[in-house]
């Protein structure tokens, strides 16, 4: 995570690199997602990939930014004789007052890899990011993919966190649980405590957790009855100590959220409890989806029936130590 010294080489955009044109390239761009991340695609990933060919479908009579549109809008593609190769989607994030950018669908056609093509499309992605003002500029690549990490770490990305998303879904309802509850007022200010920790600032941003709307008393329940997602959440003590708090969020994903407050550092969670208690509430046919630090908590999990999809890891570009 140290920050050493860092710069961008002078820059001169290639001839076959131009910017990301959503009615011209959507269509290719999703083809070409699909086809170089065809082996690590969930099901959130190939309904991602079908937003983006029905908003192309969309043709000539999509705007040049749609609004709410759930498909990339921004970025770089890369053309080689005519045809779209390589595509660098950069994705504007407005939270908390402040602007940041996400570097994502970095894909390079199977055909053309190895040539540089990857490196200068995130280039010319930083160079952008620069002339808008330096923003905060992040990624999340697989922490097994070590060609795009060396790639990222030689242009000057450093490794900020590790996250891995478990899925699991809800136990049968007969489940033995000991200890579990309804959460209660008293609980919010360890549940904050600790939500902080495992979801710190640095990363709510890229996830849709939005605390004031788990707030108990007539604040959260406001939000929660206008806001657009359904909650529940249960709490596990010990000899009257809290020990966890989870949420349930419901999404329109393949996967509804879960939101684990505990401490980071508890080897005995008592995750299967508490989720034995949700699944009474929960459909047994919706899959569920956690973040959490990656190497925490593992064997909790694992003995709760999750099982790990995928470790990421959150890369950030320094700007500050930028020479
Ligand atoms: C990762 C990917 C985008 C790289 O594209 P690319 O155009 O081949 O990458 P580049 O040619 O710019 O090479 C980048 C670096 O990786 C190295 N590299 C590229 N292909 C490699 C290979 N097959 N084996 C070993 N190293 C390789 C290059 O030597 C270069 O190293 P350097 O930074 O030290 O110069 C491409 O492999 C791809 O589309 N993979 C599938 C999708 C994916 O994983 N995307 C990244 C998501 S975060």
């Amino acid at each position: 995570m140290s920050a050493h010294a860092v710069h961008l080489p002078a820059y001169t955009r290639p001839a076959n690199l131009r910017p990301f044109d959503v009615r011209r390239d959507l269509l290719a761009v999703a083809d070409l997602v699909e086809l170089c991340f065809a082996p690590t695609l969930d099901s959130d990933g190939r309904q991602y990939i079908l937003q983006m060919r029905q908003a192309a479908r969309a043709g000539r009579w999509l705007p040049a930014q749609p609004a709410g549109l759930d498909a990339p809008l921004m970025g770089m593609v890369w053309i080689e004789d005519g045809v779209l190769v390589g595509n660098l989607s950069l994705i504007p994030q407005y939270r908390g007052g402040k602007t940041r950018y996400l570097i994502a669908n970095v894909a390079v056609h199977p055909k053309y890899q190895g040539r540089g093509i990857a490196r200068q499309l995130t280039l010319a992605a930083l160079q952008d990011v620069r002339n808008r003002g330096r923003h905060e500029t992040w990624l999340q690549v697989e922490h097994k993919n070590s060609i795009a990490v060396n790639l990222y770490s030689h242009i000057g990305f450093t490794e900020q966190m590790r996250r891995t998303s478990w899925r699991a879904r809800p136990p049968e309802a007969a489940t033995r649980h000991v200890g579990v509850r309804q959460r209660h007022k008293v609980d919010w200010e360890q549940q904050v405590a600790w939500l902080d920790a495992i979801y710190p600032e640095a990363m709510r941003w890229q996830l849709p957790l939005h605390m004031s709307t788990l707030e108990p008393g007539l604040k959260g329940g406001l939000q929660r009855i206008f806001g657009q997602q359904r909650t529940l959440q249960w709490a596990a003590e010990q000899g009257g100590d809290l020990q966890a708090v989870l949420t349930w969020q419901s999404s329109s994903l393949g996967a509804d959220r879960l939101w684990l407050a505990a401490d980071p550092n508890d080897a005995q969670l008592p995750m299967a409890s508490l989720l034995a208690a949700a699944s009474r509430e929960l459909d047994p046919d919706r899959m569920l989806a956690l973040n959490y630090p990656a190497g925490h908590a593992t064997e909790a999990l694992q003995a709760a029936g999750f099982t790990d999809l995928r470790t990421l890891i959150w890369m950030r570009f320094p700007w500050e130590v930028l020479s």
